[in-house]
């Protein structure tokens, strides 16, 4: 145990990764914490049917008694299970007991302009374009894509948000049963799931083959590796769409919380919530997250963007490349913390700013405002549009691939 407390405080002194497999258990604290000699395993339970197909909830844990339950549906992450500083484990990720309750929240609610929730894509994987696409439509190699439904290739922009395109359109990745196989080896077990998105689905080129693979380890990591290629030039954008709460869901809201990222600049948002085009230096706004702060802190602050938003809802420019430490969270009072890796260029944050009661989570609570908060690791919203953002585009020959990594531990 000293010898893994030592090799973290080396990894957090020098505060970079060298790879996946050297990234730190946590804290000495955490590693007295964990239940030891649990069982490694993944298991499969039936879950119900959606579009006609069977779906399985799987259950990984770890040898620290660390559980994740990811179903098929959507690949949702349906809940979370780490240690408070006592040991005691709670569900950190915000979701629904059953299936139909995520089939009717992702296929069946209609934008907030109705006045509900909405879409909450709790804990999905997000594609072929996570995050917004202004006006539904891009261009890509001289050629107008308009996006949205259609029989399968829109004629015009229909879009799901507003005058948007949003996480990659209606019925998209998050709805989708995808296929599941499951992995085992020394120190983690694994779940790959895939998918085809068919050429012109919601009006993107291309057939997109796309694997993604969940691992929890016994350093109680939960990873996600994404992998996709295409047979027509195409934009892609990835992202896992889950809501912490690092005291519990359904335990409140999360603005006592802390938080730190890793960035100096944030992409601000025009009405539609559409970045400008321009990289805005995080200092003196209520968007500096360099330093530990409570979520709470500046969210009430008069703030144009926060206006707008409702809250954060904002892509956060990462400092540095390749898989790196981008955000840090800790719920002060249960000792819980969360650091997000990514080799993503950034990270969209926000504050379930559209809950508004409607909808009750996993245990029988109505989610409303702040009680959550996501870290979409991602490339820029509206990139295929927006020149000077990093490429999201994906040709044939090549192979997307990108990692995230939400690593629990426990407050020093
Ligand atoms: C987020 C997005 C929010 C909202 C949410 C789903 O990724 O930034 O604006 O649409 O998804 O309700």
């Amino acid at each position: 145990m000293r010898k893994a407390s030592r090799i973290t405080r080396a990894a957090l002194a020098i505060g970079a990764l060298v790879a996946v497999g050297a990234l730190a258990v946590g804290s000495s604290a955490s590693a007295k914490n964990h239940r030891k000699g649990g069982k490694l395993k993944i298991t499969s339970t039936p879950w119900g049917t959606a579009n006609g197909h069977e779906v399985n909830l799987y259950t990984l844990t770890n040898r620290n008694g660390m559980k994740v339950k990811i179903t098929n549906y959507g690949g949702v992450v349906q809940s979370i299970w780490v240690p408070d500083r006592h040991g005691r484990l709670a569900n950190v990720a915000l979701g629904f007991s059953n299936l139909d309750d995520y089939v009717n929240d992702f296929q069946h609610q209609p934008w907030p302009a109705s006045g509900g929730s909405g879409d909450t894509y709790f804990g999905a994987i997000i594609g072929r374009y996570a995050n917004r696409i202004a006006g539904a439509e891009f261009t890509l190699n001289g050629h107008a894509y308009p996006l949205g439904s259609g029989p399968p290739c829109p004629s015009t922009p229909t879009p799901n948000n507003g005058p948007n395109l949003l996480h990659g359109g209606p019925d998209s990745y998050n709805t989708q049963v995808w296929g599941a196989t499951t992995h085992q080896a020394a120190h983690s077990v694994g779940l790959e799931l895939t998918y085809t998105d068919p050429d012109c689905k919601n009006g993107f080129p291309g057939t997109v083959q796309n694997t993604v693979t969940y691992t929890l380890t016994d350093k109680n990591q939960l990873q996600i590796q994404y992998a996709a290629t295409t047979d027509k030039p195409t934009v892609v954008n990835f992202t896992n769409h889950t809501y912490f709460n690092l005291a519990g869901e359904g335990s409140g809201d999360v603005l006592r919380q802390k938080l730190r990222i890793n960035a100096d600049s944030y992409t601000p948002v025009d009405s539609n919530l559409i970045p400008t085009g321009v990289l805005a230096p995080v200092a003196g706004t209520p968007f500096d997250f360099r330093h530990m702060k409570p979520i709470g802190k500046n969210i009430r602050d008069s703030d144009e963007q926060l206006q707008i938003a409702h809250g954060y809802d904002h892509n956060w420019v990462l400092n540095g490349s390749g898989l790196r430490a981008a955000a840090f969270a800790e719920d002060p009072h249960s000792g819980r913390t969360l650091t997000t890796f990514t080799d993503e260029p950034g990270v969209q944050f926000y504050t379930g700013n559209f809950l508004v009661g409607d909808l009750v989570g996993t245990s029988g609570h109505a989610y409303r405002q702040t009680d959550g908060f996501t870290l979409e690791t991602q490339h820029f919203p509206n990139s295929p549009n927006q020149s000077s953002f990093p490429s999201t585009v994906l040709d044939p020959g090549q192979t997307f691939s990108s990692t995230t990594i939400y690593k629990f531990g426990l407050a020093r």
